[in-house]
């Protein structure tokens, strides 16, 4: 035994070695010999990816980069090859650009890897192909015509409500907003509701489970790579391991149940089936299953944080909260608020638009690569191959935009309409150029009507009166646990 281990530790000493050397050769390279070494940033980020991956896990990236900027000045390195570029300007120079998306978004093809959607396809060229195909299904035309069916769903969600009201039991918001989110996101884009309002839970843990799936984007995004191997593995399709399966599963069954059925409404898949029929040659059947995998992945999630932050903001302002019911009150709404009539009304617009300035759902930088040639970007160059991100939360927090109190929460900001129009240009919470969110009309749609009549019919007080709760910002930025008690205030 003992002259087994005489033989092999030279080995061992030699194989350490070799592995030191590669470490530090790696360190050195990469951290004063890179086209980005000059760049200031957090030491981490300086030679590794470790910064993004600590600050997903402990739930704050968006703080912490917001800091840097802060410390730094417009261009942060927050990783080994990775700027993130926080001047409004960077939304035309970089977002705006035809770059190819960063490599970190190919983890978005969910259920497996067969499933390339809008999110996880980072060829510009192909992306832009792949955009014609859907966009009839997000067109506000489109998306209108499902009106009638979230009023349904919304008086399901007030039907709720109002049990939990008589029952004398709080309402934990984080929950009910992604019930609710989720529910109307399955009945526009294939006519069936997940079920989860109606039966008050979380089936299957499906949306609990959705977090931990933000945390594994969030990580498993910079080694992509793995994906393939890990759940965008076909077998774990096979046997049901998706942590999210309920949410698949009912993608699935409406989809192919849509094969089988001619009597349907349309819905964004009957669009997106149409636009197959009339052109077989650019859009395969499985585009269409994954563009609403893609829908529930980015919509549910999204429009349920910006209601949280939204309503978490107005309990902690009285004098906008007051604000926004007398203009509501005044405004004398149908009993789902319409659209129409929630355009009208500009402080209810405000608070939205704040709400997705001061807490916008994704917490990450928005990564694009650097092509071939190089580009100049607020006059410095870079080179090809670097990946440079823009983070909305960033740019939402520039006080030479917002003002000096940036860091609030403050939609009177919004009332004055020159000064409004200025800051909507730096406004990006839907992204900006060929990878912006297609979903803003629904989202817009589902946040006005939603706040309008909660804001109308309920008395909605904090259980924890006054206590703060701590954003988590994993993947999307939502307070977690904050239950309310609520009280009917309109009579039906
Ligand atoms: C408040 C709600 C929402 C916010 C803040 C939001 C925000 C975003 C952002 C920042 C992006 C990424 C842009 C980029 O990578 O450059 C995005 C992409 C996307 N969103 Fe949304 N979104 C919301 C709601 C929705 C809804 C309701 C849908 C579906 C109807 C949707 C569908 C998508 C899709 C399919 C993409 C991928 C687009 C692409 O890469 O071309 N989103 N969204």
């Amino acid at each position: 035994m003992w002259m087994e281990a005489h033989i092999y530790a030279p080995f061992l000493k030699l194989a350490t070695g070799a592995f030191l050397a590669f470490i530090s050769l790696t360190f050195i390279r990469r951290r004063w010999l890179s086209s980005i070494s000059d760049i200031p940033g957090p030491f981490l980020g300086s030679f590794s990816v470790i910064w993004q991956i600590l600050h997903a896990i402990k739930g704050h990236t968006e703080e912490e980069t917001i800091a840097e900027h802060r410390k730094h000045g417009d261009f942060v390195r927050i990783g080994y090859n990775e700027v993130s570029v926080g001047h409004p300007d960077a939304i035309a120079e970089v977002l705006k650009s035809q770059m190819n998306k960063g490599d970190w978004y190919r983890i978005f093809s969910l259920p497996d890897s067969r499933y390339v959607n809008l999110m996880s396809e980072v060829d510009a060229k192909r992306h832009i192909a792949k955009t014609k195909n859907v966009t009839p299904g997000y067109a506000f035309s489109n998306v209108i015509k499902a009106e009638g069916y979230i009023d349904g769903v919304l008086r399901l969600f007030e039907e709720r409500l109002d049990s939990l009201c008589e029952a004398h039991s709080p309402v934990n918001f984080d929950e009910w907003f992604n019930f609710l989110a989720f529910d109307i996101m399955g009945e526009v884009t294939f006519s069936k509701q997940f079920g989860f309002i109606d039966q008050g839970r979380d089936i299957g843990d499906a949306i609990a489970n959705t977090r931990a799936l933000g945390i594994y984007v969030a990580i498993m995004g910079h080694f992509w790579w793995a994906h393939d191997y890990l759940l965008a593995n076909p077998l774990i399709g096979y046997f049901n391991l998706q942590p999210t399966m309920h949410i698949f599963d009912t993608a699935l069954a409406a989809v192919d149940s849509r094969s089988k059925n001619d009597q349907v409404r349309k819905d964004m898949i009957e669009e997106w089936m149409n636009v197959r029929k009339k052109h077989p040659e650019r859009m395969e059947e499985k585009e269409i299953l994954a563009a609403a995998v893609a829908n529930i992945g980015a919509g549910a999630d999204t429009v349920s944080a910006t209601l949280q932050a939204l309503f978490y903001n107005l309990l902690r302002n009285e004098e906008a909260f007051m604000t926004l019911r007398g203009e509501v009150d005044n405004a004398h709404l149908a009993d789902v608020p319409t659209h129409e009539e929630t355009q009208k009304l500009p402080f209810l617009q405000a608070c939205i638009k704040e709400a997705l300035r001061i807490h916008t759902p994704v917490a990450n930088g928005l990564p694009r690569v650097v092509p071939k040639g190089g580009v100049t970007v607020l006059g410095r160059h870079f080179e090809e191959g670097v990946i440079l991100s823009v983070n909305p939360w960033v740019i939402h927090r520039r006080r030479e935009v917002f003002g000096a109190d940036a860091d609030l929460f403050s939609p009177a900001r919004w009332m004055d309409p020159a000064r409004s129009r200025e800051m909507e240009k730096s406004l990006i919470a839907f992204g900006a150029g060929y990878g912006q969110c297609p979903g803003k009309h629904l989202a817009q749609m589902e946040l006005s009507k939603t706040t309008a009549m909660l804001i109308r019919d309920y008395d909605i007080k904090q259980v924890d009166k006054g206590k703060s709760w701590r954003f988590e910002t994993h993947f999307t930025a939502v307070p977690y646990g904050w239950p309310c008690y609520v009280t009917r205030r309109r009579k039906q």
